[in-house]
């Protein structure tokens, strides 16, 4: 050992002892340090989260729960809730730890966006974790050398990777992703469990998923095989301040075309409403935005390839970022109310760009819809007659109005 970590035999020399027993999430809230790129970064605070807390619990080793199934909706700290068990187990209850996600590209990315934030940015991680340029081959993408233990990280397609290690604790996040087989060699779950037999009494096994199609789900059938707890959450009102600032901002605006839009997921919807809604707070007109119709329209746009109708061009000084945000997301199946539903869906990945393009053509059929023509408009920037009619075209009504004097630049 003190060959594999130098440093670390230097601090247990100068009198480091084990911490005291805490429970998973215990230990979040006392080390546990969310990166700058986290939605909210700094300290990991549990009342953000309070339905996690039992889940991260039962993963602690003082509980006698070996398997714990989360059978949950997007984006609700699911696979943070397995890094702070992650982050307890290297601190608090060293052993071998084998975490398995879709596939080796998913590892990857969380790797390096997610295991490795967790341990720089929690100095008790840092301290027990091979250093990732250290010439000790312990810190890889797929593998973390701590001591007294290693988290080994692998996709369920590989039957390699989910054979490498025998497990005491086992994390398997979004399983309704996996395939069948891994490798034929059967099905990525079982073939993990296996993992963990040598174990039995003092495993851990982390069950993680957002469910597709119902009979079809494994987090499901999980799920119904556990003891089916269920969290029930109240409907918050969120941002009903934010909300009322932003209709007074807009009321009596709509001449000016200064709109009030909120984004609806309903499958179907049109991209922009025939008629605002007035079915709300403040009173004002509010344009429902078709959320999904509009990716939908976007997606399929970013597949033509040939410059032409429909064609999306992009300035040339976009940085890869933008379009990695622009292809963030993908269709899903979850159930809402227990109906499955078709949604979009960024999983951990950043979506601004996306969001942006999103209300940027809905104010653009919000602008057609009143009368913008954007062939007229493009050809009398240009100075050219009209295309399609070959007459010279009008200025369309919408660029020809008359600014209207504003009340709130003045006042
Ligand atoms: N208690 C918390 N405090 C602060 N931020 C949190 C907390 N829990 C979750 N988050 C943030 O919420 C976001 C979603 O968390 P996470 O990715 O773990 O959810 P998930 O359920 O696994 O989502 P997905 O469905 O995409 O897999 C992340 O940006 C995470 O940092
Ligand atoms: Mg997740």
């Amino acid at each position: 050992m003190p060959d594999d970590f130098p440093w670390v035999w230097e601090r247990l020399k100068d009198g480091l002892r084990p911490e005291l027993p805490l429970t998973v999430s215990e230990w979040a809230s006392r080390y546990r340090i969310l990166p700058p790129t986290s939605a909210e970064p700094g300290r990991w605070r549990n009342d953000r989260t309070p339905f996690l807390a039992e889940i991260m619990d039962a993963l602690s080793v003082h509980s006698p729960t070996e398997r714990v199934v989360f059978m949950k909706g997007a984006q609700i700290g699911a696979t943070e809730a397995g890094n702070n068990w992650i982050g307890y187990v290297i601190h608090n209850a060293p052993g071998l730890m084998l975490a398995v996600l879709p596939s080796l590209d998913d590892i990857k990315r969380n790797s390096a966006t997610r295991i490795d934030p967790l341990i720089e940015c929690s100095p008790v991680l840092k301290e027990r974790v091979v250093e990732p340029r250290s010439r000790e081959p312990g810190n890889s993408m797929f593998r973390k050398k701590f001591l007294g233990g290693e988290l080994v990280l692998t996709g369920a397609t590989s039957a390699k990777g989910l054979r490498s290690t025998p497990a005491r604790y086992l994390f398997m996040d979004e399983i309704d992703a996996y395939p069948a087989d891994a490798d034929d060699e059967g099905d990525p779950v079982a073939l993990a469990i296996q993992r963990t037999v040598t174990f039995k009494g003092r495993r851990k096994i982390y069950l993680v998923s957002t469910p597709t199609l119902k009979g079809f789900s494994r987090i499901e059938a999980a799920y119904l095989e556990s003891d089916r707890r269920i969290f029930e959450v109240p409907c918050l009102d969120v941002g009903g301040h934010h909300t009322q600032a932003a209709y007074n901002f807009v009321r009596g605006k709509d001449a000016r075309r200064v709109w009030a839009v909120k984004g609806h997921n309903i499958p179907g919807k049109a991209i922009w409403p025939r008629k605002p809604s007035k079915d709300n707070k403040g009173r004002v007109p509010l344009y429902m935005v078709g959320v999904s119709a509009a990716k939908e329209a976007i997606y399929a746009r970013l597949k033509i390839t040939e410059p032409g109708p429909g064609f999306l061009h992009f300035p040339a000084d976009r940085p890869d970022t933008y379009f990695r945000q622009l292809t963030a997301e993908r269709m899903k199946t979850v159930y809402v109310k227990g109906r499955a539903t078709r949604v979009w869906e960024a999983g951990s990945r950043r979506n601004e760009a996306l969001d942006l393009k999103v209300y940027n053509l809905a104010a653009l059929y919000g602008l057609q819809a009143i009368g913008l023509d954007l062939n007229g408009t493009a050809a009398v920037l240009s100075g050219l007659p009209d295309r399609v009619s070959g007459q010279a075209v009008a200025v369309p009504a919408i660029m020809r109005r008359k600014p209207t004097r504003s009340t709130w630049l003045s006042g």
